[in-house]
């Protein structure tokens, strides 16, 4: 039935339940988080330097555990799950660092190729695979580049195929315009949103408000070490904006944590 089709809920990729998190044992950095990623998700995941976005996204890709609190993955409690079940939701979840963390003595083609390489994968599987991520990225001409011969945003987009190349349900970019001009950046959200559009959950964390404007997302506030859920920000003109009311841009700049 349509309408029973319409209504179909989106399933669950991650759930946390009032996760808590302390490095130290004493001071809390995340507390209290709940949080619910739906398959088709686009959130943007904001809030001032040092108040856990990298963190929130190292527990959801598997590098950190709660101190309390539970996380579900994929239907499944972390604090339940074998060892050997680590590696294959870790699949699941593709993750772009700000830092890139190319090889440097890789090739492009290589760098992308080589979350396959590593699980085992027969190159034949894999490298039309590779070509295609390379083309949708715009670097269909550098297969054979290295990193050191490539700009920010070239390897930025390198790092976002190499997340893809799993064919993840989630992808985790942590800061992805951090380190390349407004262009590119945008240029990158771009590719981040048609991906979404294409059926992959996102999440970005970044404190580029021009941007996170601009592409009308949810966002997830960080702020005090707790979550919350807002609307999209308005998409203010400049010439708007002159005029905006100090305070309207005060809770916009609120709403950022910035
Ligand atoms: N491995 C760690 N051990 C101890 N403390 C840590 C560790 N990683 C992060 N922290 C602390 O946890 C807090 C949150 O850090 P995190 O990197 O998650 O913030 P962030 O929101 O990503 O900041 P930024 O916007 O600067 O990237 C900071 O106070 C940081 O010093
Ligand atoms: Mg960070």
């Amino acid at each position: 039935m349509v309408i029973a089709q319409s209504h179909k809920q989106r399933s669950v990729l991650v759930n946390f339940e009032n996760v808590g998190l302390s490095y130290d044992g004493v001071s809390e950095t995340l507390r209290d988080v709940n949080m619910v990623i739906r398959d088709g998700d686009f959130r943007f995941l904001t809030g001032p330097s040092g108040a856990g976005k990298t963190s929130l996204m190292r527990m959801i890709y598997l590098a950190q555990k709660p101190s309390s609190g539970r996380l579900t993955l994929f239907g499944e409690n972390i604090n339940q799950l074998p060892r050997d079940q680590l590696p294959l939701m870790r699949r699941r979840i593709g993750v772009v660092f700000q830092e890139f963390r190319l090889l440097e003595h890789l090739t492009a083609f290589e760098n992308i190729a080589l979350p396959m390489r590593v699980q085992g994968v027969n190159q034949n599987e894999y490298a039309q695979d590779v070509t295609e991520l390379l083309t949708w990225v715009g670097l269909g001409d550098r297969v054979n580049a290295l990193p050191e011969t490539l700009s920010g945003g070239e390897k930025q987009r390198v790092a976002l195929a190499r997340a893809l190349v799993s064919k993840p349900d989630l992808i985790l970019a942590d800061e992805p315009t951090g380190n390349v001009d407004p262009i590119m950046g945008e240029r990158i959200m771009r590719l981040l949103v048609e991906l979404n559009r294409l059926g992959t959950a996102v999440i970005v964390a970044t404190h580029d408000l021009t941007l996170v404007r601009r592409m009308k997302k949810n966002i997830l506030r960080l702020k005090d070490g707790r979550l919350s859920l807002h609307g999209p920000l308005k998409d203010i003109s400049p010439a708007t904006r002159a005029e905006a009311s100090s305070r309207a841009a005060g809770d916009e700049r609120s709403a950022l944590g910035a």
